[in-house]
């Protein structure tokens, strides 16, 4: 079999992590015989100060042809922040219907996490981020913004379908995992849209009598994230919330830069693109010192989307057996660079 791979390395850190994303798919590919033929795209921020756009304007059209995307992060210092998101990131999942975004929270092999007392057993859920409306639909204007009687609206939409969806895709995945999904939500402050999600949410839990079924607020879980991390499997909530509560659940798994995600078309009649949680992180991009974890392990969701499962299984495992032999770079408390880290995880997925 052979697949056929976008790789956008994007901006700042992207240009380091996701080569190095590259080098261990392939390393899987040629170990368990498959091909990935892949095609580097130039987007971002980059792309935009040259060309005045984040992609070419046949991007989507040829992004659509792949099996999968493996993508970096967007942003650059030089570039207006409002675009990245919009001509990029969120353009690809809402063109291609990703409207799952996938971001497990799991300790991995040798981390102590920050939360001292906790342990590989206590940290392992999985964040299920609704990926293509709620708050990030982009919906509203700045009026006046010079002027002293200046205002600014943002109006989120929730659809009955768009909700529907993405709880069905969380239960199934509970059924998959420990039965318990837990519904984060602003219910009781945003009475129209986050009470009608708990509403269609409640109808769907109805579906799936064997998941544990229940409902917390977004303060309170952003506490429990951090003093209660056990008693979470999968989180459901909405695009914002869940982008917020996932760079959290980074942080308990001891750095950003140990986040995967897979923003994922569960119907694949589009691809699904797969990228670490965090961003291009300027502040240390061209240092050669960023984790490429995150990165690395989004590469495995995505050889698990397209059916590589063993593979997907093997790089999980060797990326447990490099933190586990102390391997790691600064954020996590290590020494090592990028390369190293990942020539590690090279050399623990040929065993
Ligand atoms: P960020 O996630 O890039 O960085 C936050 C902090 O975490 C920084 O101190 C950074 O050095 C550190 N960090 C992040 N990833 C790391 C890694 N792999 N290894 C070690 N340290 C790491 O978030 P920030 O600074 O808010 O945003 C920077 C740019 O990234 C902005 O332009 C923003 O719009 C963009 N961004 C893009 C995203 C995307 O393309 N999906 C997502 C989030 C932010
Ligand atoms: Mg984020």
């Amino acid at each position: 079999t052979s697949y056929k791979i976008a790789v956008v390395n994007g901006d700042g850190i992207g240009h380091e992590i996701v080569p190095m994303g590259v080098e261990v798919l392939k390393a899987a590919a040629e170990k368990f015989g498959f091909d990935l033929d892949t095609t580097e795209y130039a987007y971002g921020a980059g792309y935009y100060l040259e060309h005045g756009d984040f992609m070419a304007e046949t991007g989507l059209e040829d992004l659509k042809n792949f099996d999968g995307i493996l993508f970096g992060a967007v942003g650059l210092p030089a570039v207006d922040d409002t675009l990245p998101f919009k001509l990029f990131t969120n353009k690809v999942r809402t063109a291609f219907k990703q409207y799952v975004n996938y971001r497990p929270v799991k300790l991995l092999d040798g981390i102590d996490s920050p939360l001292r007392t906790k342990t590989q057993k206590d940290i392992d859920f999985v964040v299920i981020r609704e990926n293509n409306e709620g708050e990030f639909v982009q919906n509203g204007r700045q009026m006046y913004p010079d002027e002293p009687y200046g205002f600014a609206t943002d109006t989120s939409l929730f659809t009955r379908p768009g909700i529907e969806r993405i709880a069905h895709y969380a239960f199934k995945l509970a059924q998959k995992r420990r039965k318990k999904v837990t519904n984060v939500t602003k219910s009781n402050t945003m009475i129209n849209t986050l009470a009608y999600w708990d509403r269609v949410i409640a109808e769907v839990a109805e579906h799936y009598p064997d998941v544990q079924y229940g409902k917390m607020y977004i303060d309170a879980a952003t506490a429990n994230f951090v003093l209660r991390p056990e008693l979470f499997d999968v989180v459901l909530t909405t695009n914002m919330l869940g982008d917020i509560l996932s760079d959290l659940g980074g942080a308990i798994m001891g750095s950003l830069g140990f986040g995967p995600s897979g923003n994922i078309n569960p119907e694949k009649n589009f691809p699904s693109m797969f990228e670490p949680i965090h961003g291009s992180a300027p502040d240390i991009a061209g240092k050669g010192i960023a984790n490429p974890i995150g990165q690395i392990w989004s590469g495995a969701i995505m050889l698990e989307h397209i059916g590589e499962t063993a593979a997907a299984e093997a790089i999980v495992k060797a990326i447990n057996a490099t933190t586990a032999q102390g391997i790691l770079t600064g954020d996590a408390g290590g020494k090592n660079s990028t390369t190293e880290v990942a020539q590690a995880i090279i050399e623990n997925l040929k065993g």
